[in-house]
Order: C-alpha cells, then sequence, then structure tokens
C-alpha cells in the first residue's frame, strides 16, 4: 500500500507558532505510522510564498520579496529538522517545477473548458487573499474571516467553472462520507456548497510576485490567485506537469488542514481536482484552532506561543504527545504550561516512565537483568489477551484521526502492566521461592511496555527507541510484525538499565512566558462538614415532576460556524451541529461576552425542541444555556468534550 500525507504550505509572513507544529506533528505521526506498517510512504510539507501578502510583508521590511521568502521559508525547514519532522519533501511554491507544473494545470483547465476571461468586481481581503460577496461582509465592509478591512477591487480576471462542479462535489460528499474527517464537520461543508457555488476568480492583475499563466495564453499581466497556485503543490510535487516521477502516490491519503482552510481543500481542491481528470485525496482532516486563554494567538496580542521554546523546555516529543493526547482532532485546544506539566507528570512519568524503572528495578534484583517470556502466557495469559484487545481498536481510531483516544486506550495497556505487579507481587512470590511466578510477571511488564512502545512510536519516535533499545529489540516493520500483528512476545534479552526517562516536573519551565502563560491559581473553599439531611427545605412552589423536566430537550452541540449579526450590538450567529442532518441555526444575544471567532468549534448545551422562532428577522432553531450575573455571562458548557446530540439530564 502507498501513503501520501500532507500538511498545508505554510506562508512565509511569519515565523511557525504552535498551530503550524501541531499539524506538522499530525501528519508525521501519519507518516511514521505508515512507515512502520510497512507502506511505501511519501511525506509532504513546505512553504507558501506568493501572493500579495507576502509581497507587502517584504516592502516593509525593505527587502526582496524573494530573499524575504527565502529567510522565512528557512525558519520553518530549521524547525521541522530540529523536531526531527521525517518530511520527505520541502516544496517551496517559488521552486521553477511547482511554477511549471501550476501552468500546465492552468492550460489543462482551459482545455477543459473551465476557465473563461471575465471582469471581476468585488470585496477584497488582501489578508485572506479572497473576494467575499457582500451579503458575506461584516459590519462597516470588514471581512468575515478575518476582521480586517476589505477594498473594492475591480480587475481583469480568469474565472474557474466552481459553479459546474457543484453537483459533483455534492455527490462525491455522499458518496464518501469519510472524506472529511472529523466527519462532524462535513454538514459545514455540504451546506457551503448547497448554498450555491459562484465561479472563482484565479487570476489577478493587481500585483505580480506570483505565477504567472503559461507564455501559450499571451497575457503576461495576470498571475495566478494564490490558492491556485498553493494547493497546486500537492501534486506539483509529485512531478505534475514535468516529469510525473511520484505520481504513482496520488491521490492523497490524508491531507491535514486547519479548520480556517478546510473550505478551499474541502471544496476549491476537489473541483482542481475534477476538472484536471485526477482522483480525489481519501480524507481530508481538518484540526481545530489553538489559543492562549481562549484567544486567537496573534503578534499583536503578544501571546503566541513559540514550539521551539516549549520544546527547548519541555522536550519536543513530550511536546508533541501533549498536544495530540490534551484535544480531540478537530476541536480547539488551549495551551497552558500546567497543562503540559500535569500530562508529563501523571501520563509519562507516572504510568509508563515508572513502568520501565519497575522493571528495570526487579529484573536487576531478581535476575540479574535476564528477562525471558517463556512463562508469560502460563501465568498471564489473560493480561496478554486484553493488552491485544486494546492494541485491535487502534487502528480505527488513528484511521480516523481520534490520536487523543488512541492514546487514551494505548495507555491502559500500561494500566494492565502496574495492576499485574501490584496484583502479582513478585517481591513476595521471590520470598516464597516462587522464582518463576515472579520472573513471569516481569516478563509480562516487558512485553506490554515493548508492544505499546511500538504503537506509540509514531506520536514519540525517539522515547520509544529508547524504552524498545532497553529491552533489546529495534522498533522496525520486522518487529511491528513480530509483536504486534503476530502477537509474539520478546526473545530472551538482557534489560539495559537507563535513568528515568521522564523526571517530574514541578513548576512551570518556561521563564519568560509571555503574559498569556500567566496560570490562574485554583480558588480552594473550605468545604463545611457534610452532614445528612433528612427533610427538604426546597420551597414548595413552582415544583415540576422529572417527567416535566425531561419535555424539555437538553443537547450538546459543537458550533461550526458564528457571526456577528450586521447592525445588532448584542446578536451572534450561529450554526451548532446537534448531530442531525443539518446544523441549527441559533440565533443567541451573547455578543458582549463572546466573540464569533471564539466560538468556533466549541461545544455548547442547546434546548433542543423549542419551537422556531425570528430575531431580527433571522430564524433561531434553539436556545445556548448560559449564565448570568452582575459580572457577566457564561455560556454552559460541558466539562469535557462529548459527541454531538449527547442528552443533558
Ligand atoms: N498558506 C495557506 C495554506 C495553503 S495550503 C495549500 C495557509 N497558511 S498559514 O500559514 O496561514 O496556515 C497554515 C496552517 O496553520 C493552517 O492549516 C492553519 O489552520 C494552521 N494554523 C494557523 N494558526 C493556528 C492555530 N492557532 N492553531 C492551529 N492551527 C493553526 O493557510
Amino acid at each position: 500500500m502507498r501513503n501520501y500525507i500532507t500538511t498545508p504550505i505554510y506562508y512565509v509572513n511569519g515565523e511557525a507558532h504552535i498551530g503550524h507544529a501541531y499539524t506538522t506533528f499530525i501528519a508525521d505521526t501519519l507518516a511514521r505510522h505508515s512507515r512502520l506498517l510497512g507502506n511505501e510512504t511519501y511525506f509532504l510539507t513546505g512553504t507558501d510564498e506568493h501572493g500579495q501578502k507576502i509581497e507587502e510583508a517584504a516592502k516593509k521590511l525593505d527587502k526582496p520579496t524573494q530573499q524575504f521568502a527565502d529567510e522565512i521559508s528557512a525558519t520553518f525547514k530549521k524547525l521541522w529538522d530540529e523536531f526531527d519532522i521525517s518530511y520527505d519533501q520541502f516544496i517551496r511554491t517559488t521552486d521553477e517545477n511547482h511554477k511549471k507544473g501550476v501552468q500546465a494545470a492552468f492550460l489543462k483547465m482551459v482545455e477543459k473548458g473551465d476557465i473563461y476571461k471575465d471582469f471581476y468586481e468585488g470585496n477584497y481581503c488582501v489578508s485572506c487573499e479572497t473576494f467575499f460577496p457582500e451579503s458575506q461582509l461584516m459590519e462597516g465592509g470588514c471581512c468575515p474571516d478575518c476582521g480586517r478591512a476589505t477594498s473594492i477591487v475591480k480587475e481583469e480576471s480568469y474565472f474557474f467553472r466552481l459553479s459546474k462542479y457543484e453537483k459533483p462535489l455534492m455527490e462525491y460528499y455522499e458518496a464518501h462520507t469519510d472524506f472529511i474527517l472529523p466527519k462532524s464537520r462535513r454538514n459545514e461543508v455540504i451546506s457551503f456548497v448547497r448554498g450555491g457555488l459562484h465561479d472563482l476568480s484565479v487570476t489577478r492583475t493587481s500585483f505580480n510576485w506570483g505565477v504567472h499563466l503559461p507564455e501559450s495564453l499571451n497575457d503576461p499581466k495576470h498571475v495566478m490567485y494564490v490558492w491556485l497556485d498553493a494547493l497546486m503543490n500537492y501534486v506539483t510535487a509529485l512531478g505534475y506537469g514535468d516529469d510525473e516521477a511520484l505520481m504513482d502516490f496520488w491521490p492523497a491519503t490524508t491531507q491535514l488542514v486547519g479548520k480556517d482552510i478546510l473550505r478551499f481543500h474541502a471544496i476549491y481542491w476537489p473541483a482542481f481536482l475534477m476538472s484536471l481528470d485526477l482522483p480525489l485525496p481519501k480524507h481530508i482532516g481538518a484540526h481545530g484552532w489553538w489559543t492562549r486563554d481562549g484567544e486567537k494567538m496573534s503578534k499583536s496580542k503578544g501571546n503566541v506561543v513559540d514550539p521551539r521554546e516549549v520544546a527547548k523546555h519541555y522536550g519536543v516529543e513530550n511536546f508533541r504527545y501533549f498536544m495530540m493526547r490534551e484535544v480531540p482532532f478537530g476541536q480547539d485546544g488551549d495551551f497552558s504550561q500546567r497543562a503540559l506539566i500535569d500530562r508529563m507528570n501523571s501520563d509519562l512519568s507516572n504510568d509508563l516512565g515508572n513502568l520501565l524503572n519497575r522493571v528495570i528495578g526487579m529484573s536487576e534484583k531478581y535476575s540479574d537483568f535476564a528477562i525471558d517470556s517463556v512463562n508469560v502466557l502460563k501465568y498471564h495469559s489473560k493480561e496478554i489477551t486484553d493488552a491485544h484487545v486494546i492494541i485491535d481498536i487502534l487502528p480505527e481510531l488513528f484511521n480516523d484521526l481520534q490520536l487523543h483516544r488512541y492514546l487514551e486506550e494505548l495507555w491502559k495497556i500500561f494500566t494492565i502492566g502496574n495492576k499485574a505487579i501490584e496484583e502479582h507481587a513478585p517481591w513476595v512470590k521471590i520470598k516464597e521461592g516462587r522464582v518463576d511466578e515472579a520472573l513471569a510477571t516481569v516478563a509480562l511488564v516487558a512485553n506490554l511496555l515493548a508492544k505499546a512502545s511500538l504503537v506509540l512510536h509514531c506520536i514519540m519516535p525517539h522515547t520509544t527507541a529508547t524504552v524498545a533499545d532497553a529491552l533489546g529489540f529495534e522498533i522496525t516493520s520486522t518487529s511491528y510484525t513480530n509483536l504486534i500483528v503476530n502477537k509474539e512476545l520478546l526473545k530472551p534479552f538482557t534489560i539495559k538499565k537507563i535513568p528515568p526517562l521522564f523526571p517530574r516536573v514541578d513548576e512551570p519551565l518556561m521563564q519568560e512566558a509571555p503574559k498569556a502563560m500567566i496560570e490562574v491559581a485554583p480558588i480552594v473553599i473550605a468545604a463545611p462538614k457534610m452532614e445528612d439531611k433528612k427533610e427538604s427545605t426546597v420551597p414548595l412552589e413552582g415544583l415540576i415532576t422529572i417527567d416535566q423536566f425531561f419535555q424539555t430537550s437538553l443537547k450538546i452541540g459543537t458550533v461550526l460556524h458564528a457571526q456577528e449579526v450586521p447592525k445588532s450590538s448584542k446578536l451572534l450567529k450561529l450554526q451548532v451541529d446537534l448531530g442531525e442532518e443539518t446544523p441549527r441555526q441559533i440565533v443567541a444575544g451573547i455578543r458582549e461576552y463572546y466573540s464569533a471567532e471564539s466560538l468556533i468549534g466549541t461545544q455548547v448545551c442547546v434546548v433542543a425542541n423549542l419551537k422556531p422562532a425570528k430575531l431580527m428577522g433571522m430564524l433561531s432553531e434553539g436556545m445556548l444555556l448560559a449564565a448570568k450575573d452582575a459580572d457577566g455571562l457564561s455560556l454552559i458548557r460541558p466539562e469535557k468534550p462529548r459527541s454531538v446530540g449527547s442528552s443533558i439530564g
């Protein structure tokens, strides 16, 4: 089997932050996993270097645009090298063969009759490099995506017949329900396409920093729209329009993107591919956004978390583990040193690290470091079977990109090991002279650690290689086949005494933490002594029965879209996924307390069986639960993420 994994290509208008690191970590995880399973794998990342935004950023620094792009692109590459990201190719949209491929694609679209020339007049957002119809603009003509001012641009443009692909796209989404992951984001894309697709302006004459049209079209003032140029990188990297050397890797297996660029990847990109007669990628995986204190990170707010700093203080693999374990794929996550430290201490140090230390310590005492699996199945077949039950459910979680659940399940292998040590107390067995039994428990734990290392390898490659080395084997496709697929046990070996892998962390390690890194101390309230209450003091008036309560249907929903309601200072219009066929539109009076952006991807509690009503002429199909007092308003949310549509009660 062949797997092709891609990250988005990063804009070179600023250096990498933890959001970029997150996508890249996930893609690297998928690539490493694929290789370990013995699949032919190609992993692409790179930088997106054209467009007005980059041209302007370079101008501000008084640098030639190419030099500016070279410098920033190099910082991305260097960071990924420092983080040992196992990419096979780092593409740059300023690469000559990429430009050649984009031109070839443009010509093919022209031949196909999918491109025509016309005029475009519209509201253009330079920052997002996108035109927006009037109806989508926010108050004051601002961009609905980034909130910045748009300007009216009228220019001659080539158009791509996106409208032609509305139906084929809908058919594709219907037939491939796992094209968009997580599946909850599918509705969002479908409702956008159902709303009607306009043809897309795919060239610009207002700036010059981009791929020019093919010479045969004899129209030198046009450069390609950056998104057409950028999206094509996924195939030009394989030699499209050039030597086609790696085109066997197409279609991609998984293309990772942030939720903000899902529309480009789930609508425009498949339409372009259909036009080029190329197959569509198997999955587009859209992850959520990392915030600081619930706020978007931005340089102006000074709350950007530098991934290099985090890795320097906490270790890149601990950081990587934290990002994937902490946040369900698709949902937003909030970075804090405290949460990272807690994960390191509890999961890595207490569970994994401790188990390894115990097995090293016991084998040192009881068998001079020699470990033999000979009696493991005699005394511990149940534990081995239980571990394989867990291992067997991992692939499905992995394929659905539910990496937090993958890790959660995987960790149960360590619980089996720790429990076996407590229950079978090898130190007692040794005293009783039941040496075989004691050594079988030690060998059981070594085997559990070996199997867990193999399935954890894609997320913590070096750490698990160290564990494997201590356990006398190497992590390779062969050991994976033997220990995981064929369920074999370790051959006799001498365990290595290695220093603890995960020393505990007590205090935040990043000294000069940005302002947003200051954690709030928990408030501790002394609880009064608990007494058994015999008679109710609840006022009787207005009480309802439990049946009456259950007439109200309360459900968990995920906010897919949120936008300010023009001319209203109070209202936000939301689209909330309740696990129904189409998302609910809910108009809520919370604008004074929440920005639309901060709500996207978060969960809310919804009164789901209210009669639909109209607010300022807009349909509202539910109500959000919130608590309000003199200091403000807070939405009521589940403590941990729950499936959409879960009932509350
Ligand atoms: N250049 C385009 C992508 C073109 S792909 C053909 C782009 N670049 S970007 O540098 O702005 O963003 C790259 C990726 O980083 C996007 O997937 C985006 O979602 C992700 N992130 C940017 N900020 C983020 C967070 N704060 N959190 C998580 N991911 C974020 O878009």
